[in-house]
């Protein structure tokens, strides 16, 4: 056993999110999550909403509201989905709360203090008229690249270059449209060529990422530059240095304090456990910790920030890069065991565009569809390690051809078909060949699908697990249990149902970090009683240091299934099950599509 930290993008709160940010974060990290405890470890899985930075701070201003009054709305709608998808955070918060505040100028200061923020003046954009300092996002002109006439100020949508706002041609106030000013502002930079070295023996001594990950990470390190870690911006965390922390117009730049989110947010765990060190017990790297492992969930465009800039933070606080230094309060901090990205998905060919109405929102499919469905196939189909689109085909095609007539219809027949001739889970007789086969095949699925989903191939794993299904499906075809209706066959029935139910219960259990909320059923069609599979649940909690209150997404996730054959009982009633999956009608297909850009 060990303890295992399950680190989960944090969802930008600008927004509700659609099925293609859940694919890459959400469901991925769950099925490992829930395997890994059944499996006897110790996972904290954390993660929360995202609220800082400018995508926000548009959003709330095009919505005429506070950035935070925006946050507060879409950090409820998206814990909600998160909810729904039987997501089993131990901890799902938000950046705004106080605790995480503070954790984030405890890094920033230690960081300083070990000289690895420094202070630089650049070129910022002004209003003329107002004098407020107008964010990169909120400058539009031409791209200096491809000429494309929409360009923002820190990137081009058009040949996707990152962009500073004075190489705009032509620069524009998306506010009101008059032409800024660059003037001098002074930032405060991240020293990331002193963690270069660091970073890259780090990344030398990892073992099996994928190798798209591993290659990307390792080329980062060819041009490593100091990054600007503040902005002229109101919304977000303040500096902690005299003379900054009090003015209006600095902050900390969003994706340092976010990644800073994962530590931030085991904190806050462990203070609201009543055990407020626990967390050291995932994060010391020379005491509690020093044997724990840590997995981090996205999608690929978050790579850079958690295999370079989040490892230059650790080791920077730390006193670990090219310019030493003492490790603040929380001591050494751990390194991420592994970076685990996946690619993208697209929706019926394009590109996810919530304002081209190229999307399923996360709510509206939950409102029309079971998370299971969705869960099966992110895991069967999902863009794990390369893109991938999703179509509403494919979709109802494997909901109705995998789950549905695979297995779905194992699970129903076998229960329907021992309930009605035995009321029970009847007893075996002698094993024949084929039946300790069979039975071997699913013990050995434990072996097989743990091993895959602890090294991140989930979609192999599912496949091993279909593959039981199958197999069992084919046994029944082969055994023919219902025509051996007279007395003397009846012993020979009994054995082949009373294999094919234990064989459904362990197919029940390798499904289960995948399809929760079915097995849960399975479970109780075959007579369980109590929690196989936990899901969480939404708190309202109060903030641990005197701020306003909010939603979390928490739960006990210490009871439930563990990765083991678990003997069926002969003798357990049963009943006639109620089917576990729904058949989707092949109108479906068509009504979903023209919802889209509708
Ligand atoms: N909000 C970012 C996104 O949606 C992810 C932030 S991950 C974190 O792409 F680690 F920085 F929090
Ligand atoms: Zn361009």
């Amino acid at each position: 056993m060990s303890h295992v930290l399950a680190a989960v993008a944090w969802p930008y709160a600008n927004g509700p999110r659609h099925i293609g940010h859940v694919s890459g974060f959400g469901v991925p990290s769950d099925v490992f999550s829930r395997y890994m405890r059944m499996a006897g470890h110790d996972v904290l899985m954390v993660s929360g909403t995202d609220e800082h930075g400018t995508p926000i701070q548009v959003q709330a201003d095009a919505e005429g509201l506070k950035p935070r009054e925006l946050a507060d709305r879409y950090n409820r709608v998206i814990v909600e989905d998160l909810h729904g998808l039987g997501l089993t955070y131990d901890l799902f918060t938000r950046t705004t709360t106080r605790n995480h505040y503070a954790v984030v100028q405890e890094l920033f200061s230690v960081l300083h203090r070990n000289g690895y923020i420094i202070a630089r003046t650049t070129l910022g954009a002004i209003s003329p008229s107002t004098g407020r300092t107008l964010p990169d996002r909120y400058i539009e002109g031409t791209c200096p690249i491809c000429g494309y006439g929409s360009a923002r100020g820190d990137q081009c949508d058009n040949c996707g270059n990152q962009l500073d706002p004075e190489q705009l041609i032509n620069p524009k106030s998306k506010i009101n449209g008059e032409v800024p000013e660059f003037v001098e502002t002074e930032h405060f930079f991240l020293d990331l060529p002193a963690f270069a070295e660091s970073i890259g023996r780090w990344l030398d001594q990892r073992e099996n990422w994928r190798p798209n990950v591993l290659k990307f990470s390792r080329n980062l390190l060819d041009d490593l530059q100091p990054r600007a870690i503040t902005r002229d911006l109101e919304w977000g965390v303040p500096i902690p240095l005299e003379g900054w922390a009090e003015r209006n117009d600095k902050r900390i730049y969003v994706w340092f304090d976010a990644v800073i989110g994962y530590l931030s947010a085991s904190i806050e765990w462990a203070r609201r456990t009543g055990d407020p060190e626990a967390w050291r017990q995932w994060w010391s790297a020379d005491g509690l910790g020093k044997d724990s492992q840590s997995y981090y969930f996205m999608g690929k465009d978050n790579i850079v920030f958690h295999s370079v800039i989040w490892p230059a933070l650790l080791l920077g606080y730390s006193g670990e890069g090219a310019k030493g230094g003492e490790a603040g309060d929380f001591g050494k901090l751990n390194l991420p065991t592994e970076v685990v990205s996946s690619e993208y998905l697209t929706m019926e060919g394009k590109k996810f565009s919530s304002s081209r109405r190229v999307v399923i929102f996360v709510r509206d499919f939950l409102e029309r569809y079971d998370a299971d469905a969705l869960r099966y196939f992110i895991a069967a189909a999902g863009p794990e390690s390369t893109d991938t689109d999703f179509t509403w085909a494919e979709f109802v095609r494997r909901n109705n051809d995998e789950l549905v007539a695979g297995w779905g219809n194992l699970v129903n027949r076998s229960i329907s078909m021992a309930a009605k001739n035995f009321g029970v889970i009847p007893s075996p007789g002698p094993l024949t060949p084929e039946d300790e086969a069979l039975l071997a095949a699913s013990r050995a699925g434990f072996t097989t699908v743990g091993e895959l989903i602890g090294k991140h191939r989930q979609k192999a794993a599912i496949g091993e697990a279909m593959r039981v299904v199958a197999e069992a499906n084919k046994y029944l075809s082969d055994q023919a249990p219902w025509k051996l209706k007279s007395e003397s066959d009846k012993p020979r029935q009994a054995t082949i149902l009373y294999v094919v139910l234990q064989v459904v219960s362990d197919a029940n259990t390798l499904l289960t970090p995948f399809l929760p909320h079915a097995a849960q059923k399975v479970f109780e069609l075959l007579g369980g009683a109590g929690v196989h599979a936990p899901m969480p649940r939404i708190e309202e909690v109060d903030d641990l240091d005197g701020g306003p209150g909010y939603p979390v997404l928490t739960g006990d996730y210490t009871v439930g299934a563990r990765w083991e054959s678990v003997p069926i009982v002969a003798g357990t009633p049963l009943a006639a099950p109620k089917p576990v999956f729904r058949k989707l009608e092949p109108s479906v297909i068509e009504e979903e599509l023209a919802r889209l850009e509708g």
